[in-house]
């Protein structure tokens, strides 16, 4: 399935928005599974239910709640996404980003992605965060395939530095600063939903990834294409299929990225202000 979003309906979805906050974000959030708890940090938060926006799809996976939040955290004007779609869901992958099409509607320059991923790089642990030096889309589809408008952005967006080297540095001035141990690496992105097989983790071992999820990689191949500087956080929930004698699940995700909640939170409110 390929929906075409037209500038129409984006702004008629930032304009929705709008009508329920007067804070102009310049910062965008995308929360991951288990990863929402920075939504209680938000002051003065207007709660804007997926639902009820125009086109908005709805998040259907257990750990997502669906809901955009407005306000400040730390004096930076943000809008938080707390869940997101992916495509697994059966979404197309212009669909999974049309959020990010609307944060730059409302004024959005920056964007700061989360995610749960699965480590490859066999000297991560559960628990670690990785800053996501750069992504490998194993989707197998792209967002912005179809035609293109360019008054969103080029047809040929460059994604040499899909992840800002600028933003990575003060990200990791902050880790230092607060003595937050952070690793850096490559994420790829898949379709899921099924986990990976080891032999499919060795192979992307091989390729240059350090962790794997089913998200990301469609919001930052748009925010690119917006113009949006990104950074992007993994929270390490889980060894990847085959590093370790046991089977992967959904619970192990949500039990770990519980687990690094205050860490996870520490860090991402030192980062905030800096962007
Ligand atoms: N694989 C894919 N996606 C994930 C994983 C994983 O191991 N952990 C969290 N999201």
């Amino acid at each position: 399935m390929t929906t075409t979003l037209t500038q129409g309906m984006i702004q008629e979805a930032a304009d929705y928005i709008r009508s329920k906050s007067n804070v102009t974000p310049k910062l965008g959030l995308i929360l991951g599974s288990g990863l929402g708890v920075l939504a209680e940090h938000i002051d003065d938060a207007v709660s804007i239910a997926y639902q009820d926006i125009p086109y908005f799809p709805q998040s259907t996976v257990e750990g997502h709640a669906g809901e955009m939040l407005i306000g400040t955290v730390q004096g930076t004007s943000v809008v938080l996404m707390k869940g997101r779609f992916h495509m697994y869901e059966g979404y197309g992958p212009e669909l999974t980003a049309f959020p990010v099409r609307v944060m730059k509607a409302l004024g959005v320059s920056k964007l700061l992605v989360t995610n749960a991923a699965g480590g490859i790089n066999t000297s991560y642990e559960p628990g670690d965060l990785m800053l996501i030096s750069d992504h490998i889309n194993m989707t197998g589809r792209n967002p912005l395939a179809g035609p293109n408008d360019p008054e969103l952005g080029p047809r040929f967006p460059d994604m040499s530095e899909a992840y800002s080297r600028k933003l990575r540095e003060i990200a990791k001035q902050v880790a230092y600063e607060k003595d937050i141990p952070l690793q850096e690496g490559v994420y790829v992105g898949l379709l899921g939903p099924s986990y990976e097989t080891p032999a499919e983790i060795r192979m992307f071992r091989t390729l240059g990834a350090d962790a794997v999820g089913m998200s990301t990689v469609s919001e930052v191949i748009v925010a690119r294409h917006a113009g949006i500087e990104v950074l992007g956080i993994s929270c390490i929930s889980n060894m990847a299929a085959g590093i370790l004698d046991q089977p992967l699940s959904h619970e192990e995700v949500i039990e770990t990225t519980d687990r690094v909640r205050e860490k996870f939170l520490n860090l991402v409110l030192g980062i905030i202000p800096k962007l």
